[in-house]
Parts: structure tokens; C-alpha cells; sequence
């Protein structure tokens, strides 16, 4: 996220209502998580009881409330939230119990929100319960996303995710929905174990109230996501993807949004420990690094032999490096999205006859005007459905009276649906129909044309089934009820533009330390699930949120077939089998990057049955400065025969982080270089003896020509293709330039002393502050007047972000400490700050800095440092610096 002035109004109100903490997030999730104020989490070296921990807390001072306790197998520790920080500052507390012996790390707690997925529609539950079936339901599995991902192929096989466990972290669970358990929740249960961590008023900054049921009526987004993997026969006529696993809920949002990750850790470890095969999670936010206590969890759990899938994000816009936690941890599997080829529309039912045959059921959408009853027969303007112009123009004079017609016509770019409305009412007609490519998004308007009386559309593939029909010479007649007596359906329209291809929102890697993700991607955009029976029962919703529980499910299916759940097999096989898409945005035909789709579209289906399995899932060849100039694989054949694979490559599309001339990363669509690597392989082509394994070279020459300070990130696709007809496939990306030397880590346009009345303008130097003597390093003065703000903008990551406080000319009487070679008085609260994204922060200083003593007054001046990546923090040459303008402080 990146601040602009217009960002003041909003920022004013933030200055007052959130106290102490550093504001990150000040109008979307793309910004750092806030702190929950005073809030930590530690890890312990080993167990110890509550009372016992927090017995030795007392016992340094520090009155905490508990959180949670996170004791588990995999993780042992507390999170507590700080009592009275006005004579024991948070930061000081934390520092304590930092040092204290049996304790491991010290985080703070960051809040996360929900994924912003977005909301295409949410159906009418009673509604849909009365929806027809327009085609008989066959044993076959025609859902898109399963016919796009091969779920179809091994359903048909039998495999169906019997026996395996999967925990879904989550909303919660309308398990009263007739699809997901109608009512029932506990053993024997479709629903059969999970919890809820939270209770239905927590925001992030309360305390929990958790409950043993995971019941969700008011947000919706786990019912979506747990219909996705295991929705059971229902009126609209599709299935989960593994509709007979053994399913788990933990419910970490309540009705009112908002978590923490002291919850999402208890979430993951209690889902370990209750024996989940798989565990996934549709939740994240921005980080690009893998040392998030919330990433760390999730990477021990992975090493302990359960596959995580987490959903890699929706920040696309915000271009490269923008890997969210927990999808960015090693080993945990980052899932991108790729669009629907068919988009779920929810329409209206009415029915039609040939050549007075019995009815058959249509979807339609309502225009303007409404239709009453009507009876009639289609007529339509012409009997091309790739016409551009129907009815643009004014009819031909021997058109017959169309009063007694439904006028039937194509939606074209080329007229306005009045102009078409207007010529077919020129010929009398009174109800018109449109067919369109996307019959939700374009809806009629016709009240313009006082002698249409009814009008509406349908989607083209129906609008072409009656144009046929037409042309065959066989009569069709519609019979459309009025709005009050129509129900609903769902019927498909084909997406021709992204169908089948990465979705923009995706969000992109890779992380800061240049490993590859997202790992690869299934169908999110524009998917049909279950809802809450209270808000709808159904919905089409589209994020990445919904691409993840479908590869959780696939990885049930998976692992049925080959007999194993070991992450990293899963892993591999998936991505080796993975299918690579094309770039969206242009007509080019290169494939989109590794950085955005990993390995491409999973292949359920190939993944499965694939009988040769790659060493690696993925490779980076790191940046220039720590380039991998050799990088090793093995190929093992497990199959009956000798096989021989030719290995060779194809470039994905290069691109840049950054616009010429600009300092911050490209937003989407990144701007596109024509360089790509070539790789050299120790062979060109290797024989492995049946059940036996072949090692590979792989040797990259980076793109050449380009410019290295915008960073360019290269990737492309192994290919091996063995003569028995298998093909797979090796991610690979790398940077065409140094991380270290990434052009500007800090804005220096945005980054300046401001002043707490006015923060977005930078402050004049040697201002003079009034401000109350402080009482303790957070207290925030209540006057609006005069306080110094540091303003940071960070336009690329960091593990370090510091903000010193250095006395300028104090005649000797202040206390300082060495940092780095530069005498302080302390830190801006809450810096320093570690592991951050590209973000912005602006902090006050009320004269108090994190080590609990005021300052005296004087003239001071912020020093940020922010540690350059790959950057060793005990070197001061390792960051780039900006020391603001300088200020004095005087207390009223
Ligand atoms: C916090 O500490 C101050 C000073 O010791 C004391 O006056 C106050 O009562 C304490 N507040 C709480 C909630 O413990
Ligand atoms: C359809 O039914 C109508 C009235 O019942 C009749 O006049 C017409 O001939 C029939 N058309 C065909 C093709 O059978
Ligand atoms: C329209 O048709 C419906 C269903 O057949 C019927 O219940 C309703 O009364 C009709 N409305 C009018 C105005 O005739
Ligand atoms: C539709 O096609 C038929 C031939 O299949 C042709 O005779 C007829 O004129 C066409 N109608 C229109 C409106 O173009
Ligand atoms: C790239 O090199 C840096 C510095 O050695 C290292 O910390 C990082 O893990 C490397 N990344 C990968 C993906 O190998
Ligand atoms: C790859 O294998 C070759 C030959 O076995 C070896 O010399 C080389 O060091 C290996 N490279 C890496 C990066 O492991
Ligand atoms: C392997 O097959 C893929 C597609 O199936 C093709 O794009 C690639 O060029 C092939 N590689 C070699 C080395 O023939
Ligand atoms: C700020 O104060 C310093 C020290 O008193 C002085 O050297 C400098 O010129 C002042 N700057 C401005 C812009 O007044
Ligand atoms: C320095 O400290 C002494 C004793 O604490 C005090 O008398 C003096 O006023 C201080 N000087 C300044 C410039 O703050």
C-alpha cells in the first residue's frame, strides 16, 4: 500500500480513534496487519503451566491478561495482552520478558481480516429450493471447476475423499445448510469435529470467547469455502470435490470480521492435534516473509507431515512481491486463482415449447420493463447468432406484424438496447428477449420505449438453442410468468474473455527471499457454492479463498489414489503435473509468470496417476548477487518400463517490479520485458530404468539486456516428456538483479516528520512541539495540536525497520545509547519493527520513547534505518537511512 494525500480526511479520524499502536491499515487489508495494542504471543523453550508462566511475569512486574494458551505438541506458549501500561510500558514488558530464560521469541499480535473475496451474487434460499433442473442430473460431473481440474475424472473413478480428514480454519460452518449436514454436527457427522476459537463478538482487539460449535448464520465465507470441498447432492446440482471426507471447522472470524494470530496458531495446532489429514485455510495477509509466528506454525506442521494449503491472496493489483502469510511459509502450498470458464448465473425460471412439445424449464433475467404472463412465440431478427447488428437499424419493410412475438435478439456493443428495443416496436412488438455472453452483468433497460410492455435476457448458449430450433423450422414458444411467480435457477454462461486463465486479483510472489510462490492455482473466480441458509443458502463468490479448499480437496483425492500424504509427494506431483496458462492481459500466447501462477493449473487426475516423480516442485535461482548457478533434480520412474525424457524449457513472460523512473513496484498489469532465461541441462535426453531415479543438471543464463534496478524477475517451465507419454513440467524463476541493492527501500517523498494535526504534510523543520509530559510511550496527546508523527513509506520489504530518536544539541544531560553508531534516546514506540511488507507506518512520539523515560526537552530528529534484504541487521552499512527534520520539544 502506498499513502496519497487523499488519504487525509480518513486519517484524521484514525489519529483519534486508534490509540498506541503504529497505524498500518488505515483503509484496506493491502496495508500491514495493525498490532493488537499491548498484546503478545511467546514461545516457550519448553512447558510450563499457566499459572507458572504467568506466575513469573508477576514476578518481573508485568500484570498481563491472559489470551490464549497455546500449548501444544508443535508450539508451546501464551499469548496475554499487557494490564497497565502506564508505569511498565508495553515495549519495555516485552524486552523483559524477552530476556527472560525459558522464553524462546516474542511477537506481537497482529490482527487479520477476511479475505476481501468478492461477492458476484448470493441467491434467495427459498427461491432456489423451488429452482427447477434444466438438465437431468447425470452420474457424470460436469462442474467446470472439476472439468477443469480433473476432479471429474477421478470421481468417475470412485474417489471421493473417503476416509480423509480434512480441517478447514475458517467463518465457521452453517452445518444446518441441507448440503453440509442438514442439522448435524459432532461424530457421524458430514461436520464431524472442530471448535469455535472465537465467540460472536470478536473483533481481533477483545478477548475470545470460544465455544465447541462452529456455527456460522451471519458471515459466510466458510460455508462457501467448505461447500467447495464438501457439498452433498443439493437442488442446484453440484457436488463438492471430496464430498465424502471426514470434515473439521474452526471458527477464527465471528459476525463482526476481524482475528488475530494468536487465534489462527491455536486454530492450526488444535486441527493438527485432532488428527486433521489436511488442513486448509483461506485466509492471510501482506508479509512476503516465511517468520510470522502464524507462517511458522503452519511450516511445523507441514514438517510434521500435514499438507497445509493456504490461499496465496487477492492483492494482484499491487503487482510483484506481495506473497501474503501464512502462504508464504516453506513448504506450505500458496494457491492462486484461475478464472471459472463458466460463469453461475442466478436466474429467473420460466418455460418454452417446440413445436408443442411439453415444457421445457429456461433461466432469464429480469429487464425494465417486467414482463406480465405472456404465451407467445419467438421471432427472431435474424438467424445469426454471431450478428453484430440485429435490429440497429430500422426492419425491412416486409417484416410481419410482431405484436404477437417474443422478438428475439443478440446484445451487441454496436447499438443500445433501446435503439433495438425502438426498431422492433417501429414492427409492433411488445415483449423483446436479449441473449448475451453475461446476462447478469447487462441488464435490460428499456423503459424508454413506451410500446415494450416485457423485457429480459437470456444467455446465449439458449438464445443460440433457439435460433436453431428456429432455423430447423420448428416453432418455439415462451411462456414467461410475471415477477411474483417465477423462481430461480442457476444456468452457465461461458466466460470467452478469462475463462481458463489467472485471475487479476491472484496475488503475486515471490517472497523477499526470492522462493518461489504461489505454488499453483485451481479455479476461484466466479465459483458457485453454499451459503448460510440464512443469507441466501447459495452464492457465486470469487477469491483466491475459493481456489485453495478445492486443492485441499484434490489433495484428499490425491492422496486416496497414491496411498500417501506426505506434503512434499503432494506437492510435487501436483506442480509437476500442473498445467501453465497464458497471459491475460495481452494476445501475445507467452505463458503468465511463475510469480503468479507457480506451476499452473492443477491437474488432479495426471497428479494422481503420474508414475514419474521430480526431486524438486520448484526452483529459484535466487537474485544476482546470490545467484545458484547450478541447480540439481532427480527424475524417478516408477512405472514398469524403461523410460526416456527429453528435457527442455519454455520462458514464461519477464517481468518488471518496477515503471521506469518510479521507486515504487508496479501495480498490475506489470510492465513486461523481452528477455527471458535460457537453461542448459547436464543431458539433453536421460534413460531411467524402470523403478529406478536419474539426476539432472540445470544450468540458467539470466536474461541479458535488461535494466537490473527495476528488477526484473525471470521464470519459465522445465519440460520433460518421457516416451510413455508423460509430461511434466519444473517452475523456475529468479531475479535479473540485486535484492540488496533495490533501488529506494524508502520513499523519500513520503517519508518525513510530520505533525499529528496536519501528519500527510511533512512539518517544517525545527518546528516546536507543547506537548503534556508524558506518562507513558503510548499515550497519545488528546489535542490535535502538536505532536511529532514519523511518516514511513516503505516501498519494498524488510526485516528490520528501525526509528531512532537522536538528540541534536541537549548540553550533554541526555542518557543515550549507541545504535548502530549513532547515539539515541530511544526508539519511536513500537519500532523496531521486524519482518515487515511494503507498507506505510505513521507513528507519534509524545516525548517518551519505548524504553519508558522522557525525553528532556530539546531538539531531536527521527532516524529511520531500514535493513536492505539479505542485509546483516549488526551492520550499519547494511541500511539505507533518512533522518527527518529535525524538531524541539517543550512540555506544557
Ligand atoms: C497502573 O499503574 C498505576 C501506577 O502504578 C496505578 O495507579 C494504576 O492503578 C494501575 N492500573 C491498573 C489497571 O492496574
Ligand atoms: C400445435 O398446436 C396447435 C393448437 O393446439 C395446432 O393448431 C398446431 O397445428 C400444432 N402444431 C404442430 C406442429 O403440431
Ligand atoms: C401469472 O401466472 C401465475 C402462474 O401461472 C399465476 O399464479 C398468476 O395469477 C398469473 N398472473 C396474472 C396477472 O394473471
Ligand atoms: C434464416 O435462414 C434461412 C435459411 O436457413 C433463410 O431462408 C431465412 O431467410 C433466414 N432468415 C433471416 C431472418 O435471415
Ligand atoms: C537467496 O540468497 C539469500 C542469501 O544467501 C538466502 O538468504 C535466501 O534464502 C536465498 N533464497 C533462495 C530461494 O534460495
Ligand atoms: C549437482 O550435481 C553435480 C554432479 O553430481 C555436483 O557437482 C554439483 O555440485 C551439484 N550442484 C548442486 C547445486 O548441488
Ligand atoms: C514437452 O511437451 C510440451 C507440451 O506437451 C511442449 O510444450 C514442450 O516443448 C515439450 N518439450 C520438449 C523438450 O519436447
Ligand atoms: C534550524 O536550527 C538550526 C540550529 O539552531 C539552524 O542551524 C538551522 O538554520 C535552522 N533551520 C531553519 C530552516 O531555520
Ligand atoms: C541539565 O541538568 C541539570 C541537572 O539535572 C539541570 O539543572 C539543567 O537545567 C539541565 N540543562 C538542560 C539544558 O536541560
Amino acid at each position: 500500500m502506498r499513502i496519497q494525500r487523499v488519504l487525509l480526511p480518513l486519517l484524521g479520524e484514525a489519529l483519534i480513534g486508534i490509540a498506541s499502536a503504529a497505524i498500518h491499515d488505515l483503509n484496506d487489508a493491502v496495508a500491514a496487519a495493525p498490532i493488537v495494542p499491548g498484546a503478545y504471543i511467546v514461545e516457550l523453550h519448553d512447558h510450563q503451566d499457566a499459572d507458572s508462566f504467568y506466575g513469573d511475569l508477576a514476578a518481573a512486574n508485568v500484570e498481563a491478561e491472559r489470551r490464549l494458551d497455546l500449548s501444544y505438541s508443535l508450539f508451546k506458549g501464551y499469548s496475554f495482552r499487557l494490564k497497565n501500561v502506564s508505569n511498565d510500558d508495553a515495549d519495555v514488558a516485552a524486552q523483559k520478558i524477552s530476556e527472560m530464560p525459558k522464553v524462546r521469541k516474542v511477537w506481537p499480535v497482529r490482527m487479520r481480516s477476511l479475505p476481501k473475496d468478492e461477492v458476484v451474487w448470493v441467491g434467495d434460499g427459498a427461491a432456489a429450493s423451488l429452482a427447477l433442473k434444466r438438465r437431468q442430473e447425470s452420474a457424470e460431473d460436469t462442474f467446470s471447476p472439476h472439468v477443469l481440474t480433473q476432479v471429474d475424472k477421478l470421481r468417475e473413478e470412485g474417489f471421493t475423499g473417503t476416509g480423509v480428514r480434512i480441517g478447514i480454519i475458517d467463518t465457521g460452518i452453517d452445518y444446518k445448510h441441507p448440503a453440509l449436514g442438514n442439522g448435524c454436527f459432532g461424530p457421524g457427522c458430514l461436520f464431524s469435529y472442530g471448535s469455535d476459537l472465537v465467540g460472536d463478538d470478536y473483533n481481533g482487539l477483545n478477548l475470545p470467547a470460544p465455544d465447541p460449535d462452529p456455527y456460522d448464520n451471519c458471515e459466510g465465507h466458510g460455508t462457501h469455502v467448505a461447500g467447495i470441498i464438501a457439498a452433498q447432492v443439493n437442488e442446484l446440482g453440484f457436488l463438492g470435490a471430496a464430498p465424502d471426507a471426514t470434515m473439521g471447522m474452526y471458527r477464527v472470524f465471528s459476525c463482526v470480521g476481524g482475528s488475530s494470530d494468536d487465534i489462527l496458531i491455536a486454530a492450526f495446532n488444535q486441527a493438527y492435534e485432532d488428527g486433521s489429514d489436511i488442513i486448509t485455510a483461506s485466509v492471510g495477509g501482506p508479509s512476503g516473509w516465511t517468520e510470522d509466528p502464524w507462517a511458522v506454525v503452519v511450516q511445523r506442521i507441514v514438517e510434521a507431515g500435514v499438507p497445509c494449503t493456504v490461499s496465496a491472496g487477492n492483492e494482484g493489483s499491487n503487482g510483484l512481491f506481495f506473497a501474503s502469510t501464512a502462504a508464504n511459509g516453506k513448504g506450505v502450498a500458496a494457491v492462486a486463482s484461475i478464472d471459472n470458464t463458466e460463469i453461475p448465473n442466478l436466474l429467473i425460471s420460466a418455460s418454452f415449447s417446440v413445436d408443442n412439445s411439453s415444457e421445457e424449464v429456461f433461466g432469464w433475467e429480469l429487464g425494465n420493463p417486467a414482463y406480465t404472463n405472456v404465451s407467445l412465440p419467438l421471432w427472431a431478427v435474424s438467424n445469426n447468432t454471431e450478428a453484430e447488428d440485429d435490429a440497429c437499424d430500422s426492419l425491412p419493410e416486409d417484416t410481419p406484424d410482431l405484436s404477437g412475438y417474443i422478438v428475439l435478439m443478440r446484445q451487441t456493443s454496436n447499438c443500445a438496447f433501446y435503439q433495438q428495443a425502438q426498431n422492433v416496436a417501429d414492427k409492433g412488438a411488445k415483449n423483446i428477449m436479449f441473449y448475451s455472453n453475461s446476462p447478469t452483468t447487462a441488464q435490460v433497460y428499456v423503459a424508454y420505449v413506451p410500446e415494450i410492455l416485457g423485457a429480459g435476457m437470456v444467455t446465449a448458449t439458449q438464445g443460440t438453442e433457439w435460433i436453431s430450433l428456429l432455423n430447423e423450422g420448428k416453432p418455439v414458444v415462451l411462456h414467461v410468468t410475471d415477477e411474483d411467480h417465477t423462481s430461480k435457477l442457476v444456468e452457465s454462461s461461458p466466460d470467452t474473455q478469462y475463462g481458463g486463465l489467472v485471475s487479476a486479483f491472484t496475488t503475486w510472489g515471490p517472497t523477499w527471499e526470492v522462493d518461489v510462490k504461489p505454488q499453483f492455482a485451481a479455479p476461484g473466480g466466479n465459483i458457485l457454492s453454499t451459503y448460510p441458509l440464512d443469507l441466501g443458502g447459495y452464492a457465486v463468490l470469487s477469491g483466491t479463498s475459493m481456489a485453495c479448499p478445492l486443492t485441499a480437496a484434490i489433495y484428499a483425492l490425491i492422496s486416496q489414489v497414491r496411498g500417501t500424504l506426505d506434503p512434499s509427494i503432494l506437492e510435487r506431483v501436483v506442480s509437476s503435473t500442473a498445467s501453465p496458462k497464458v497471459w491475460a492481459e495481452d494476445a501475445s500466447g507467452r505463458l503468465a509468470p511463475v510469480p503468479q501462477q507457480g506451476g499452473g493449473l492443477v491437474q488432479a487426475f495426471d497428479a494422481a496417476y503420474m508414475t514419474t516423480i521430480l526431486s524438486v516442485a520448484s526452483i529459484s535461482f535466487n537474485d544476482t548477487a546470490n545467484f545458484i548457478p547450478s541447480a540439481n533434480f532427480s527424475i524417478q520412474n516408477l512405472g514398469p518400463d524403461d523410460v526416456t525424457y527429453e528435457l527442455g524449457h519454455v520462458a514464461a513472460i519477464t517481468m518488471y517490479t518496477f515503471e521506469k523512473g518510479e521507486i515504487y513496484p508496479a501495480y498490475y498489469p506489470n510492465p513486461t520485458a523481452d528477455a527471458s532465461a535460457t537453461l542448459e541441462f547436464s543431458d539433453s535426453k536421460v534413460t531411467v530404468p524402470a523403478g529406478g531415479s536419474v539426476d539432472v543438471t540445470v544450468m540458467p543464463t539470466p536474461p541479458s539486456g535488461l535494466d537490473e534496478t527495476l528488477l526484473p524477475v525471470y521464470s519459465g517451465y522445465i519440460t520433460i516428456n518421457g516416451t510413455n507419454g508423460d509430461s511434466l513440467s519444473i517452475p523456475y524463476l529468479g531475479v535479473a538483479g540485486s535484492m540488496y541493492s533495490a533501488p529506494k527501500m524508502l520513499d523519500p517523498d513520503w517519508t518525513f516528520l510530520g505533525n499529528s494535526s496536519n501528519p500527510l504534510n511533512p512539518a517544517p523543520e525545527n518546528i516546536t512541539f507543547v506537548v503534556p509530559f508524558p506518562a507513558n510511550p503510548t499515550d497519545i496527546p488528546s489535542t490535535r495540536t502538536g505532536s511529532p508523527v514519523a511518516v514511513i513509506q516503505l516501498n519494498v520489504g524488510t526485516r528490520l525497520l528501525r526509528c531512532d530518536v537522536v538528540p541534536l544539541d541537549n548540553s550533554g544531560n541526555v542518557t543515550t545509547t549507541e545504535v548502530l553508531g549513532v547515539q539515541t534516546v530511544g526508539s519511536v514506540p513500537n519500532y523496531p519493527i521486524e519482518y515487515s511488507p511494503r507498507t506505510y507506518y505513521i507513528s507519534w512520539f509524545n516525548g517518551m520513547p519505548d524504553n519508558g523515560v522522557a525525553v528532556p526537552e530539546g531538539r531531536y530528529q527521527f532516524l529511520v534505518r531500514v535493513l536492505r534484504i539479505f542485509g546483516d541487521p549488526e551492520k550499519e552499512g547494511d541500511y539505507e537511512s533518512l533522518a527527518m527534520a529535525p524538531f524541539n520539544i517543550v512540555y506544557s
